[in-house]
């Protein structure tokens, strides 16, 4: 691979965040110098990495000297305080929040399906949403044989979503419940343990929530096609993480079952997990620490003569944001796209 380079983790102790330091050591990205970075909250706590201790530092406005890549996972205002005085400095910033994502300067990036909009960043790249990468790397395999003409999806999705503090409310809630007492709900809006509710994002004019509303506008600029109909509904699950979600695909001419099977099987950063005699298909406690999406239940929709049904799981602060951010950061060091594009 290529030369060393100095890398930052900004929100480094959030549940992205830890996950991103470990992709780093799992997959020897090359790294010089590894800066964490967090609130006045975690500054002074150790990290470890590759048998190191690294500090975790507070982010101010001159963290990001010398550092040639910044991953971040804070949040989308830390995002938008910080991307910029990174750029200035000379660094690649590639965002996991939703801050840029719909910024027409800044590419939007599933390395499997998009990886020449990298070329052309400015400094900044985003890394889509997490139930929009576990959908599009399915999907588009099928997309690329056969455009697709609308994608109704449906998501379950994990407590993971919402960070660490969600993780811990939700285990803190099964707790008091067993324990016959009332669950507390502070990170999450309701408790989710033993329950679940339409994702909490905020409502739109349309009735859509956001996160249905990101799958919608992402799945469109990722695939490049701006009219492609997209209708989601997003649901919070009592899963701790990975992510689920049933996805209808209606094409303009009927798509072979066993085509989509074989097609879903060869592509990359998928795996194909039906057993059709024991009633086994993907589960989030599989996906979990996977990097493949599980895709399976792939049947004909007995509604619709051109249409599809399938069902993923994939792990949310993997593929769903992590491995997507670091594989993005491989991309850069292998096509030497560092550098802002004129
Ligand atoms: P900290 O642990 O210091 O609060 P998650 O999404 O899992 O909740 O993680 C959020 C990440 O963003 C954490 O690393 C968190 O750091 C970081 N973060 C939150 N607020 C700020 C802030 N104001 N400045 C820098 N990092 C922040």
């Amino acid at each position: 691979m290529a030369d060393q380079v100095n890398v930052a983790v900004l929100g480094a102790t959030g549940a992205v965040g830890q996950e991103l330091i470990k992709l780093l050591e799992e997959r020897s990205f090359p790294i010089k110098n590894l800066k964490l970075l967090a609130s006045q909250r975690s500054a002074g706590n150790k990290v470890s990495f590759a048998g190191q201790d690294i500090v975790v530092e507070a982010v101010d406005d001159n963290s990001f000297k010398d550092v040639d890549i910044v991953l971040a996972s804070a949040g989308g205002s830390i995002s938008k305080n910080y991307a910029s005085k990174a750029v200035a400095s000379g660094a690649v910033v590639i965002d996991n929040s939703s801050a840029f994502r719909m910024d027409d300067e800044v590419p939007l990036v599933i390395p499997e399906i998009n990886p020449e909009a990298a070329a052309k960043h400015k400094g900044i790249i985003a890394n889509p949403n997490c139930t929009t990468i576990l959908m599009g790397v399915a999907i588009y395999p099928l997309h690329q044989v056969q455009p697709i003409k609308r994608i109704v999806v449906s998501t379950y999705q994990s407590a993971s979503g919402a960070g660490a503090r969600a993780m811990a409310e939700v285990e803190t809630q099964a707790q008091a419940i067993l324990n016959g007492e009332n669950p507390k709900a502070e990170i999450l809006p309701y408790p989710l343990a033993f329950n679940l509710f339409p994702h909490n994002s905020p409502l739109g004019d349309n009735h859509y929530c956001q996160e249905e509303m990101k799958m919608v506008h992402e799945t469109r600029k990722i695939f490049g096609v701006p009219d492609l109909r997209v209708t989601a509904t997003c649901v919070r699950v009592p899963v701790l993480r990975a992510h689920s979600e049933t996805i209808n695909l209606e094409f303009d001419r009927p798509f072979a079952v066993e085509k989509a099977q074989e097609l879903v099987a060869s592509a990359e950063g998928v795996t194909l997990v039906e057993d059709w005699e024991k009633n086994y298909f993907p589960m989030p406690i599989d996906a979990t620490g996977k990097d493949d999406v599980l895709v399976g239940r792939i049947r004909q929709d007995i509604s619709h003569e051109s249409s599809l049904e399938l069902w993923l799981c994939g792990d949310q602060i993997r593929k769903g944001a992590a491995l997507n951010a670091i594989q993005i950061a491989e991309l850069l060091l292998e096509k030497n796209w560092l550098k802002v594009s004129a």
